[in-house]
């Protein structure tokens, strides 16, 4: 059967009528990889779902192709956001889609420049604010209640709803769900959704077990971790540089539900993932999507995974969205003059 999208896939398990105006950029179906290295380390199964395959390269496709749908059937002309750069981008692209103007709040100068791009590109209203994310999803909050203007953060149901269809698409190809399911925690609304599309397909019988749900924080913004506010959150994968999640105690009831666990990771071990998703397993990844696999070497090494297990990492969003992080992290290419022998001479490995 063609391809139609999560809303078209899905469909029985979301809130969609005929009424409802699809609007798809054919998001979801994407990748789960396995991974023969962390397979091998790790004594157990792993797999890694790339979300950067998504349309607008993150996972946030998902969710919005719900929220902008409904918002167009509920007939709304505007669309508000704030975001760290995904949701914006995504907001940005299915607003285009569907005709709706769409606003973004950012938090000034702490957003990637490809996220940036992609706002901006796709005719989004965008306002930097001097304050971190946790204002600007302040300032959409009273925005969107006073305006009629359609706020679509993950505080959003729709949002969620939408996003759970990873959860049902790493149970429908791997025939079971995974015992562990390892994702980067910034808003917490993803690992909300995963959890509850993991409960609704044990709902239904089409699996008998469920995972257990480990999220993982950047060390200077583990709000949840630490159990207290983060004022000033800090880390290099701005994507999760949140202080104060809105699904904070979704999150927490899905780690307790599931046995599972929440936990921090340095800038140090991002990085150190990030560069082995790209130079050992081929996967160009934003930062803040590595913190799974941090995570799951930190785990390892405390000796958390029981063997033969099966586990599946989430990688969040595209490496191309943060260009200047990548280069950062290595060396800029020689530059030789038009001479073949000297060419040959540096290629030596
Ligand atoms: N990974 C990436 C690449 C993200 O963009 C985000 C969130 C997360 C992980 C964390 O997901 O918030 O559901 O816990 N980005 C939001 C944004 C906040 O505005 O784009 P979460």
């Amino acid at each position: 059967m063609k391809y139609k999208g999560i809303l078209e896939k899905y469909r029985d398990f979301l809130p969609v009528s005929e009424k409802t105006p699809v609007i798809s950029l054919l998001e979801g179906n994407t990748p789960l990889i396995f991974s023969g290295r962390l397979s091998e380390l790790t004594g157990c199964s792993v797999y890694l779902k790339y979300e950067g395959a998504n349309p607008t390269g993150s996972f946030k496709d998902r969710g919005m192709t719900l929220a902008i749908s409904k918002a167009l059937e509920e007939g709304a002309k505007a669309v508000i956001c704030a975001s760290t750069g995904n949701t914006s981008a995504s907001a940005a692209a299915y607003s285009a889609k569907a005709g709706l103007k769409c606003i973004v709040i950012l938090p000034k100068g702490a957003i990637a420049q490809g996220k940036l791009a992609q706002a901006l590109i796709h005719g989004a209203k965008v306002i930097a604010i001097e304050g971190n994310f946790d204002d600007a999803l302040g300032i959409v909050r009273e925005l969107s209640s006073g305006y009629s203007i359609c706020l679509v953060n993950s505080i959003n149901p729709y949002r969620i709803e939408g996003q759970k269809t990873g959860a049902f698409e790493v149970v429908d190809v791997l025939g079971k769900a995974p015992d562990y399911h390892l994702i980067p925690v910034g808003n917490a609304g993803n690992i909300t959704a995963y959890w509850k599309g993991y409960k609704e397909y044990k709902g239904k019988g089409r699996i008998d077990s469920l995972p257990k749900m480990c999220g993982f924080q950047a060390a200077g913004a583990a709000p949840i971790v630490e159990k207290r506010i983060i004022k000033e959150p800090k880390t290099i994968a701005t994507a999760i540089k949140i202080g104060n999640p809105a699904s904070w105690s979704k999150a927490e009831e899905a780690i307790i539900e599931s046995f599972g666990r929440i936990d921090k990771v340095t800038d140090e071990e991002i990085l150190e993932a990030y560069r082995f998703l790209a130079e050992k397993e081929g996967l160009f990844t934003e930062p803040a999507s590595a913190a799974s696999v941090a995570g799951l070497f930190k785990l390892k090494a405390e000796g958390y995974f029981e063997k033969d297990k099966t586990i599946v990492c989430i990688l969040t969003g595209h490496g191309l969205k943060d260009p200047e992080l990548a280069i950062s992290q290595t060396k800029p290419p020689r530059v030789l003059p038009r001479d073949l022998d000297k060419i040959i001479e540096k290629m030596k490995l």
